[in-house]
């Protein structure tokens, strides 16, 4: 009980003391910054009482944010006394209108009135009684009829025209580019992938005020730099930080080493002809016909980032033939040429049924024609299975390009199941054939429905005997 009291006398004790040192904290905050020395009132000898002429606020320096508003008094000792304001370049401010202007009433003191400040603000600025002395301020004589304050602007840190992804040359020294706005200037430090980089005596990284030098670039430079901004000042102190990501400029080259170098289609059909590369800045991509650009209405090229695909509905044989890729940067470039011959057209399925009904699937009974006369080659893969529930079917006015798709290949196995359906459920299906020329006719479109759920299942007895023993002791 003894040690709990002292315990308690001791914690308070510290708190008393720490709410007095927070309280002087507190009042040396008031009125402003104080920091810097200004040359503020300087009240001549002659005069010890009240000077003439008095700011308020009255502290030497006066540190704001861009944007902040402030206001400052000149007030006279003597009413009748005629005041006015100089900024920081000597010039008289008598405007009464404006983002930094003057306010004047009949009897109350002068006031000089800041309405978003700017960086251009920043500077002493000089409250004097206005008599036949004009334009002759530097007579030391007349200090005793100054007052003047030091106006210090602060600026939020931001970085401007910084590019978020910038890209360098490969095998070549670099900059990553990262332009800090601030007033006071922070320190800049910098992070890869996380991690700082010492900048101090390295012969890869330098540290620029417009950014960060890396000699040497390779790829495995590539990454994400933090440009970190930081600065402590007796008044206040920030930091703010952006991310670059970091990409090396290289000649293109494949995805795939592999691509068929010939494909098959037939009149009738439709093939799609892909062309997949990598490459910084991202290369353009180009198909040729036989040597010409493609035209008529029976293509589309859809454009990626990385790759270029042909997709063409063949309605003619004139569209056989080599194609071209053309891949380019300002790097480098690749070509490749696939060959579309004529292919044979597949037979559709010979049976289309139901084998096994689920909860949330079909197995599918499908079976394949054997195609006479055509290599062994262009027999029949595999088969897509289309599908649509009763209610979408409806939505979509019985329109099958909004059918979920499946495809099957025999060297997966002779199983077609097609999984994550809703229970209780009816769903329309077609079916085709497919072979290296592409797709066989649809099927017609078959009706079937998902099992209803949640029956009893008589192999689980055991388990239910055994949780409700469980429960029931
Ligand atoms: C200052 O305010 C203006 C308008 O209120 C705004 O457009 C501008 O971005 C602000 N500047 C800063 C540095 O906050
Ligand atoms: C303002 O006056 C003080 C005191 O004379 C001086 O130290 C300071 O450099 C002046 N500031 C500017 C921006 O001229
Ligand atoms: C950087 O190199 C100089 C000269 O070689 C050396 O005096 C200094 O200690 C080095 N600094 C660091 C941080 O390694
Ligand atoms: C640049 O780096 C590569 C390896 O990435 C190296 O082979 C080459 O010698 C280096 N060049 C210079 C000038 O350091
Ligand atoms: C692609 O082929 C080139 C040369 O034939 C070989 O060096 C490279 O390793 C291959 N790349 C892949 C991903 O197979
Ligand atoms: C070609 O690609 C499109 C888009 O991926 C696809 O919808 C279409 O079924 C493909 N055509 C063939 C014949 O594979
Ligand atoms: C195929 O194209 C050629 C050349 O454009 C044209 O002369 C021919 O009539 C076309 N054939 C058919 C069946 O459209
Ligand atoms: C198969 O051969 C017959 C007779 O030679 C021919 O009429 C038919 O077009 C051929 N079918 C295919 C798919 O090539
Ligand atoms: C089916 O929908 C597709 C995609 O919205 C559309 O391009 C096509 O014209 C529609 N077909 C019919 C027969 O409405
Ligand atoms: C299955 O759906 C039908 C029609 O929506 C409904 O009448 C029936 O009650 C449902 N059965 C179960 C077990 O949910």
């Amino acid at each position: 009980m003894d040690t709990l009291l002292v315990f308690f006398s001791v914690l308070l004790l510290l708190l008393s003391q720490n709410a007095s040192i927070l309280g002087q904290l507190d009042s040396s905050n008031i009125g402003g910054s104080g920091m810097g020395m200004g040359i503020g009132l300087t009240p001549p000898a002659t005069h010890p009482t009240t000077p003439p002429l008095r700011l308020q606020p009255s502290t030497p320096s006066i540190t704001h944010f861009v944007n902040d508003s402030f206001i400052i008094f000149c007030q006279t000792v003597q009413k009748d006394i005629d005041t006015k304001w100089r900024d920081p370049r000597g010039q008289t401010r008598e405007n009464t209108k404006g983002r930094v202007h003057i306010e004047k009433k009949t009897t109350g003191p002068l006031a000089l009135v800041f309405e978003h400040i700017s960086l251009e603000d920043s500077g002493n600025w000089t409250c004097e009684v206005n008599g036949n002395r004009n334009g002759n301020r530097n007579v030391n004589v007349e200090r005793e009829f100054l007052a003047s304050f030091e106006l210090l602007v602060n600026q939020k840190i931001s970085f401007g025209k910084t590019e978020q992804v910038q890209s360098v040359r490969e095998g070549r020294d670099a900059l990553v580019n990262c332009f800090v706005e601030g007033m006071p200037a922070p320190e800049v430090s910098w992070l890869y992938n996380g991690e700082y980089i010492n900048t101090v005596n390295s012969s890869k990284h330098n540290r620029l005020s417009n950014g960060l030098y890396i000699r040497n670039v390779s790829q495995a430079d590539a990454g994400e730099y933090t440009c970190r901004a930081m600065r402590i000042t007796s008044t206040f102190s920030d930091a703010d930080q952006i991310t670059i990501l970091l990409r090396i400029q290289h000649k293109p080259h494949w995805f795939f080493n592999e691509t068929l170098p010939v494909q098959y289609a037939y009149v009738g059909g439709a093939v799609n002809l892909s062309c997949d590369a990598m490459g910084e800045p991202p290369p353009s991509f180009t198909w040729l016909h036989n040597g010409k650009g493609i035209v008529g209405f029976n293509h589309r090229i859809f454009v990626a980032d990385y790759g270029a695909t042909l997709q063409l509905q063949v309605k003619n044989a004139t569209q056989f033939g080599d194609y071209k890729c053309k891949v380019a940067n300002p790097l480098g470039m690749l070509e490749r040429v696939i060959k579309l011959r004529p292919g044979a057209k597949p037979w559709g399925p010979t049976r289309f049924q139901l084998k096994k009904l689920f909860t949330d699937g079909f197995e599918l009974d499908i079976q394949r024609p054997h195609m006479t006369n055509v290599s062994d080659e262009m027999q029949i893969y595999g088969y897509r299975v289309a599908y649509m529930s009763e209610t979408e079917f409806k939505f979509s006015a019985g329109n099958w390009s909004y059918a979920k798709q499946r495809d099957f290949s025999f060297h997966r196995g002779m199983r077609f199941y097609i999984p994550y359906l809703e229970t209780n459920t009816t769903y329309l299906m077609r079916a085709a054939s497919r072979n290296l020329a592409g797709l066989s006719d649809w099927s017609a479109v078959k009706v079937f429905t998902t099992a209803t759920g949640c029956s009893w299942n008589p192999s689980l007895f055991p388990i239910y005997a055994i949780i409700l023993a469980l429960i029931w002791t």
